[in-house]
């Protein structure tokens, strides 16, 4: 049985102070026992956030870490600056990485092996746009950005990531695809990763699905068979995102 995963994606919002406010405000509100929860965040509210969860099972991620170790990359962090801040989950490879700031999949590929070895989760996301989708080579386009994030990671270690299947044109859209839609990709993620590393790393890897998450559409999502759970954007800095973990309560 794989434990769902909700984390919320905060993007570039919340300073420390409102960061802080509103983990107060939702922290003792997740009443779901089946849930990791998980708040990614902006890397200046790493350490206050970090602080607000003590006591609490709720887990921090980053947004984005830098594949190198140290050295002159001015404006970047690193994968030992974030473990040491208490981290345990770094996204990766997020769309608007990729749109906005050129992040290539050998990029994602070298930011994934070094998350892992730094023991940082990381939360692989992957995603096709419109047109792929009109064109039908979703399937094949995830497939290759999978395949391409997992080059040269071990059968135990690939167990131990978490992918993100999100549509481009689902996030912060409101435009959510259909749960039929979702589950397809999900599961053909999950074919790929038996292709790539057999059984075992199949069933245990989780699937999350992102874009328009809400309260109202998570439960739908969640009970599909190969989706493990959300990466949630907007949602996420809302109490919605209460409901959303709390989704089966
Ligand atoms: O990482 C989260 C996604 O980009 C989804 O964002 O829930 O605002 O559509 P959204």
């Amino acid at each position: 049985m794989r434990k769902k995963i909700v984390a919320g994606n905060w993007k570039m919002n919340m300073t420390p102070k409102e960061a802080v406010s509103l983990v107060c405000e939702l922290r003792d509100k997740f009443s779901n026992r089946d849930v990791d929860v998980v708040f990614c965040v902006p890397s200046i509210d790493i350490i206050p956030v970090v602080d607000a969860v003590k006591g609490t099972d709720i887990k921090v991620g980053a947004e984005n870490m830098h594949y190198e170790e140290k050295g002159a990359y001015t404006g970047e962090i690193s994968p030992g600056m974030l473990k040491e801040a208490g981290v345990d989950y770094v996204i990766v490879g997020h769309s608007e990485r990729r749109q906005y700031f050129g992040e290539d999949d050998e990029c994602i590929n070298r930011k994934v092996r070094k998350a892992i070895e730094y023991g940082l989760t990381p939360i692989i996301c992957c995603g096709e746009t419109i047109q792929q989708r009109e064109e039908g080579i979703t399937l094949d386009f995830i497939n290759k950005q999978i395949d391409a994030a997992f080059l040269q990671v071990s059968a135990k270690d690939a167990m131990k990531c978490v992918i993100a299947y999100e549509p481009i044109w689902a996030i912060g859209t409101g435009r959510v695809a259909t749960s039929a839609q979702a589950q397809e990709v999900c599961e053909a993620i999950r074919l790929d990763i038996r292709k790539l590393y057999g059984e075992e790393a199949a069933s245990s890897i989780r699937i999350l699905y992102g874009g328009s998450v809400n309260a109202g559409n998570a439960a739908e999502l969640f009970r599909q068979p190969d989706i493990d759970g959300g990466l949630v954007g907007g949602a996420s800095l809302k109490p919605d995102f209460c409901e959303i973990v709390n989704y089966n309560i």
